[in-house]
């Protein structure tokens, strides 16, 4: 019901507090926050995005909530208690020794956490669980902090991750979101193109960064979607690139280095062919066709028609045929 959401909204704005309370103002954090300040945030960045630090213990945030009155059915229902499968009926902190990102719906509710262990280990962050509040596919870190920037700038930066987003927030850029992770919903994608004139992917330089970028320009053009594609150099992300390269560089990388994500998608399909035989030509260019098949713009279908035809002197009209069979093999 609308009252018990409420409840579990509010029980999430008091968690968020009291975490980030103890991460600035305890002993307990001190560890997490020296970890932070080694990554490179500032003070009144960790503050701006509210991050905390869920202690090493199994009851201090439900301790805290219970006296405030919330009922443990409530907290386990909304993912901030969990239940031991060992001790059946016996509940704990869901968080324990991480550094904690708070989630906030598009209103600015907080609905969810991401945990984020500082030692290795996995899972690296562990996130809250889909409840009543929080449906991942729906939500975008971040957005309602960068909601104005972007109606302002147009662009929406799409990142992987939280620190991600509060790097590129200290880089000048305060109109990064994230998915959280590599997959991009049709909703996330309608919600981009409600505030967004256009997107500019920054997804790791790794496979799985690419993999997402090819499989994301796909999704957003579905969602009618303008999108660019910044690629970060190898093995970096664009929290790495800030630290490494300065946000300058980063700035400049995800604004006048960032490209269409179909120039992108052709550039990059041209890795798995060998463009120097007329068989990874044609293979190429067969491939190249199933892309643009799903191009929903006819201008910009057009003109990449035009790029192929005179690169690999192949007549329109053979292309197009090419193109409309990708097309029916596709539905
Ligand atoms: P990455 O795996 O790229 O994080 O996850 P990273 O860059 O190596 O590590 P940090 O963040 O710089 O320390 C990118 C995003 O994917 C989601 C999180 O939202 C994360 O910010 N993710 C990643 C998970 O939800 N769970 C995981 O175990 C890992
Ligand atoms: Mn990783
Ligand atoms: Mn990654
Ligand atoms: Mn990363
Ligand atoms: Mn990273």
């Amino acid at each position: 019901t609308y009252r018990r959401r409420k409840r579990m909204m509010e029980a999430h704005d008091l968690a968020s507090k009291f975490y980030n309370y103890i991460l600035m103002n305890t002993e307990v954090g001190v560890q997490a926050l020296h970890y932070l300040e080694r990554r490179g945030l500032r003070k009144s960045t960790i503050e701006e995005f509210q991050l905390g630090y869920a202690p090493d213990s199994w009851d201090t945030l439900g301790r805290f909530l219970h006296k405030r009155g919330f009922d443990a059915a409530l907290l386990l229902e909304c993912g901030l208690l969990t239940e031991s499968g060992q001790y059946p009926g016996k509940v704990f902190d869901r968080f324990r020794d991480r550094i904690l990102f708070p989630v906030h719906d598009g209103q600015g509710n907080c609905i969810a956490f991401g945990g984020r262990i500082m030692a290795k280990g996995e899972p690296k962050y562990l996130n809250s669980p889909e409840t009543a509040l929080f449906h991942k596919g729906r939500i975008l870190y971040n957005l309602h902090r960068a909601r104005q920037a972007i109606r302002k700038s147009g662009a929406a930066l799409l990142c992987e991750g939280y620190l991600d987003v509060i790097s590129a927030y200290q880089a000048g850029v305060p109109y990064a979101v994230a998915a959280l992770g590599t997959a991009l919903t049709p909703d996330q994608a309608s919600i981009l193109k409600r505030n967004a004139q256009y997107v500019v992917m920054a997804y790791d330089g790794d496979q799985a960064g690419v993999n997402a970028a090819k499989k994301n320009a796909i999704v957003l053009d579905q969602a009618g979607v303008e999108a660019k594609v910044a690629v970060m150099p190898q093995g970096l992300d664009p929290d790495d690139v800030v630290k490494t390269y300065g946000s300058e560089y980063f700035q400049s990388l995800i604004t006048r280095e960032a490209i269409s994500s179909a120039d992108y998608m052709l550039q990059i399909m041209r890795k798995d062919y060998a463009l120097s035989t007329n068989e990874g030509k044609s293979k190429y260019l067969q491939a190249a066709m199933a892309y643009l098949a799903s191009v929903t713009n006819p201008i910009e279908q057009e003109i990449h028609l035009r790029n192929l035809e005179s690169e690999f002197k192949v007549s329109m009209d053979v292309l197009k045929t090419e193109l409309q069979a990708q097309a029916m093999s596709a539905r």
